[in-house]
């Protein structure tokens, strides 16, 4: 999802911005641009591309100047053009911004600006702040009254950053991450810590409706009314630093390849808000539980493991659907919501309806530092370190390992939750990967793959195929074994692999009958399981593990083979085309 960026200080400003935009890749882009001001004159570059290739042909480092914005940009307001990538300036060119997020009113307020003489070049949303801005900024010739003036009319969710052609910054927020990085030599504004984390560990957030102006006499934050507020600065964790592939050709290989560390460290830096969790939700009238993507798989396990273990009974809830069944959660409830980055849209807008019921939060979040976080009663950590890759991967075996903690301290250890065995599982896969390696190679010209799973292998297949997915591009789609004969059956043919996710435990006889319904329609099948048979064309075996640990290890052999299939297949696995690592839109 777009990221911006803004610096002001001591040093030149660019090659900072153009480090920093790099860094916040991983949330996933489509164009980028920089804006600097120098010699009272805003200068912008921008491009499609990525961040080397469009700094090669626009030279976005070598502006000049020591006060700056950038840009990353995610095409949600039209194509991904040069003129739609971001700075845009105001049609006088006095000022520049970059937006994350989404005017909804930006075509009256379009129609308006154009009505007293404002021009428009691009087909975005955003060039409407700009130019309003500007409208405002005229009136007055008052950065800080025109900011007031302009929050006030916008409608939707953004935050920006604004450059002024006296080279004042000031950047708003409204639903959308914003954070100052307070350094020695100058002050930082990013959607994002890793913006400019080797620089500073030190930050200010800001809550909703503020605003802030940077200029030479330092920083001052705002409400939306223009009142002046106080915020503390407040460190952030030194492992953001760490987002290097070290020895690994990409990010995603490095997570999948970190989680017998992960898996162990999961949970371990917020033990006390486990307990405290656990006892909320063995005392609370009704549980949910919410999430998008991964995880919501995540969640559909949590279910299925809460009611066989702690006998507690909690409904699953899709995030993005919360708006339309709002009545769905009952007064004074308590509400898990999971997120890796803690800034999906869809998790925050259903924390938001939990909220208005009188319902208690607790969130399992990576970013200990994200708007979930500050939207949670308790917070507890996965601990696994940054998550580059865009498809998550070692977050979603540190949420279950999470989940799996609260149950098994709810049913007083009956999971028998080992997790120097799980991490040993789990190294054995990755160090024994040829066989999926040579599997990946015969997926390379599949059009359509089936994953099967039963019981709590279900949401394992749900998880396996949008790794296939969001990885190879390959049609890829998880099924419940048992409903084959009510439907899927009929696309079994010769062309068809399906991926039999089989471990030997109380699911493996009618997963094994699945696999032979699907054998003898001529469909190739890949078991992955402990236990060999005749029926699979292709086994990739996992090691043996007490039965509601299987989850954590049977995902990590689907992982890698999306992963190598995307190598096969020559597709940059870090940065799946279309997607965004953090979903900060609805
Ligand atoms: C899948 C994937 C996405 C995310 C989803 C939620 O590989 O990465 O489906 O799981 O966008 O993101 P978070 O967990 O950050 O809320």
């Amino acid at each position: 999802m777009c990221s911006i960026i803004g610096y002001l200080g001591l040093s030149s400003a660019a090659p900072i911005i153009v480090k920093g935009l790099k860094r916040m890749e991983y949330r996933g882009y489509d164009s980028v641009g920089v804006a600097t001001f120098s010699e009272h004159q805003i200068s912008v570059r921008k491009g499609v591309g990525k961040v080397l290739e469009v700094n090669k042909t626009e030279k976005l480092d070598e502006l000049s100047g020591t006060i700056g914005i950038g840009h990353t940009r995610w095409a949600t307001h039209g194509m991904v053009t040069d003129t739609n990538a971001h700075p845009h300036p105001s049609s006088s060119g006095e000022i520049a911004i970059v937006h994350n997020g989404i005017i909804e009113n930006h075509e009256e307020l379009k129609k308006e600006l154009q009505k007293h003489g404002y021009t428009f070049k691009s087909q975005t949303d955003s060039e409407v702040i700009a130019n309003l801005l500007q409208y405002n900024y005229d009136k007055t010739r008052e950065i800080k009254k025109s900011v007031v003036d302009t929050v006030a009319e916008l409608k939707g969710n953004y935050a920006f950053v604004a450059v002024f052609q006296d080279g004042t910054l000031s950047a708003a927020r409204l639903h959308e991450p914003l954070i100052i990085g307070v350094g020695k030599e100058g002050y930082f504004i990013s959607s994002d810590v890793l913006g400019f984390v080797e620089y500073t560990d030190e930050v200010i957030y800001p809550d909703n409706k503020e605003f802030v102006i940077i200029d030479k006499e330092g920083l001052k934050i705002f409400d939306f009314d223009a009142n002046p507020v106080r915020h503390q600065i407040t460190k952030v964790s030194k492992e953001f630093a760490d987002v290097y592939k070290g020895q690994y050709a990409h990010y995603t290989l490095k997570e999948i390849s970190e989680q017998p560390l992960t898996v162990s460290s999961a949970g371990n830096n917020t033990k006390l808000e486990i307990d405290l969790a656990s006892d909320l939700i063995k005392h609370a009238r009704n549980v949910y539980i919410t999430g998008s993507g991964t995880s919501y798989n995540a969640a559909l396990i949590a279910k299925f493991l809460f009611s066989k273990y702690a006998k507690i009974k909690i409904d699953p809830l899709i995030s993005s659907e919360a708006q339309f069944s709002p009545d769905m959660f009952e007064e004074k409830s308590i509400l898990v919501a999971i997120s890796q980055s803690g800034e999906s849209a869809d998790v925050l807008e259903a924390v938001g309806i939990a909220k208005k019921t009188g319902s208690k939060i607790i969130s399992i979040v990576n970013m200990m530092t994200s708007s979930l976080v500050h939207q949670s009663s308790i917070s507890m950590g996965l601990n696994c370190g940054p998550e580059i890759g865009v498809a998550a991967t070692k977050s979603f075996t540190s949420q279950l390992v999470v989940l799996y903690k609260i149950i098994d301290k709810i049913c007083d250890g009956c999971m028998e939750l080992d997790l120097t065995k799980v991490s040993e599982a789990i190294k054995k896969i990755l160090s024994n990967d040829s066989k999926i390696k040579d599997v990946a190679k015969r997926l390379k010209n599949v059009s359509d793959i089936y994953v099967l799973g039963r019981g709590m292998h279900y949401p394992i297949a749900s998880e396996g195929s949008l790794k296939l997915k969001e990885l190879t591009y390959i049609h890829a789609e998880g099924l419940p074994g048992g409903e084959l004969k009510h439907g899927p059956l009929a696309l079994m043919d010769s062309n068809s692999y399906v991926l039999i996710i089989n471990p030997n435990d109380s699911t493996y006889n009618d997963t094994l009958t699945s696999a032979r319904e699907i054998k003898a329609r001529g469909a190739k099948i890949i078991g992955i399981s402990d236990k060999p048979s005749d029926v699979y064309d292709h086994w990739i075996d996992i090691p043996s593990i007490n039965e509601p640990l299987y989850p954590l290890v049977e995902i990590v052999p689907i992982q890698l083979l999306a992963y190598y299939a995307a190598i096969d297949k020559d597709f940059d696995p870090d940065y799946p085309r279309n997607l965004a690592k953090s979903v900060t839109v609805k």
